[in-house]
């Protein structure tokens, strides 16, 4: 059966189907895919009930797997889960137990439920994520993703050209803080270190502009921090208002890929007592979105 992709929301997001990700690709799939990817932002594949080394497999067909020594790491590989290369996404622990409500992993990923651009607190942003829904909860727990072209098409000129050369900075100590988790050790303090992105990016194919906000935002270069934060976070309603968002319901074997260029995500609530297992496998991205700034 050929590949196929339909439009299932008014802005973006496509759901594939004709394809087995338990299978290599082939070369034409691939393109397929990736062609789909920069035009719907988001690809839903539904029915894909693949192993850890296949997910890695299919998503080596974009680009290389990000660098697992990154800043946003407060788990050494040896207390993973999980093997290289999968980033466990799950409310479990090494053992496989549902983490408990006061741990501070569980507060590290209840960060997630903040919309967020994956790595955007990474000099080198992340590409594509691809996440795979191995086990899913009774209720609640969908992803949402807003389209950040939209979102940037919808701006009045007076606010395009203001964000224009806009340079943000991006930490994970803004995001957590901004859910009340702010008991960071010294070490992660250091490795957090905020990074700059810009604020409106060009996609490198389609040419388009999108506006690259994420909760790890939280300053602008030569701006006071009141400002910065009251002016992202309108920025960020604008972005996320529902015309621009689509709400994914999970169903098992689910494997969703999205562009963190041009899209942002959150996850959304569910039982915390029953099982998600998300597995998530990231892509690098191929450079900073600008230069940074001097060591001081
Ligand atoms: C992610 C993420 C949200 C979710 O995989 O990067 O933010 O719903 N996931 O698990
Ligand atoms: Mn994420």
């Amino acid at each position: 059966m050929a590949l196929t992709i339909n439009q299932i929301h008014p802005v973006f997001v496509g759901e594939v189907s004709g394809v087995d990700l338990t299978k290599p690709l082939s070369r034409d799939e691939a393109v397929a895919i990736e062609e789909g990817m920069n035009r719907y932002g988001v690809l839903v594949f539904r029915d894909q009930n693949i192993t850890d080394e296949q997910q890695v497999a299919f998503t080596k067909n974009f680009g290389d797997l990000e660098v697992k020594e990154k800043p946003g790491n407060i788990r050494k590989a040896a207390e993973s889960r999980l093997g290289a290369g999968i980033s466990d996404l799950s409310n479990l622990t090494k053992d496989g137990q549902i983490i408990s409500a006061d741990d501070r992993q569980w507060f590290f990923k209840l960060g997630d439920r903040l919309w967020h651009s994956d790595s955007s607190y990474a000099v080198i942003p992340a590409k594509f994520s691809a996440l795979s829904a191995r086990a899913v909860p009774s209720w609640g727990g969908n992803t949402d993703f807003a389209d950040m072209r939209a979102a940037y098409d919808a701006l009045d000129d007076r606010t395009k050209a203001e964000a224009e050369d806009l340079i943000c900075e991006h930490s994970l100590i803004y995001s957590r803080a901004a859910v009340g988790f702010t008991d960071l050790t010294p070490e992660e303090i250091a490795n957090f270190k905020p990074v700059r992105q810009r604020l409106v990016r060009t996609h490198q194919v389609t040419g388009r502009k999108s506006l690259f906000l994420s909760s790890h935002a939280g300053a602008i270069v030569g701006w006071t921090i009141p400002e910065a934060r009251s002016y992202l976070r309108e920025l960020t309603e604008h972005a996320t208002q529902r015309e621009f968002v689509y709400s994914h319901q999970w169903r098992q074997y689910d494997l969703v890929m999205w562009d963190n260029r041009t899209t942002m995500h959150r996850a959304k609530r569910f039982d915390r007592n029953e099982v998600r297992d998300m597995r998530r496998t990231t892509l690098g991205g191929d450079s900073p979105t600008v230069e940074q700034a001097e060591a001081a």
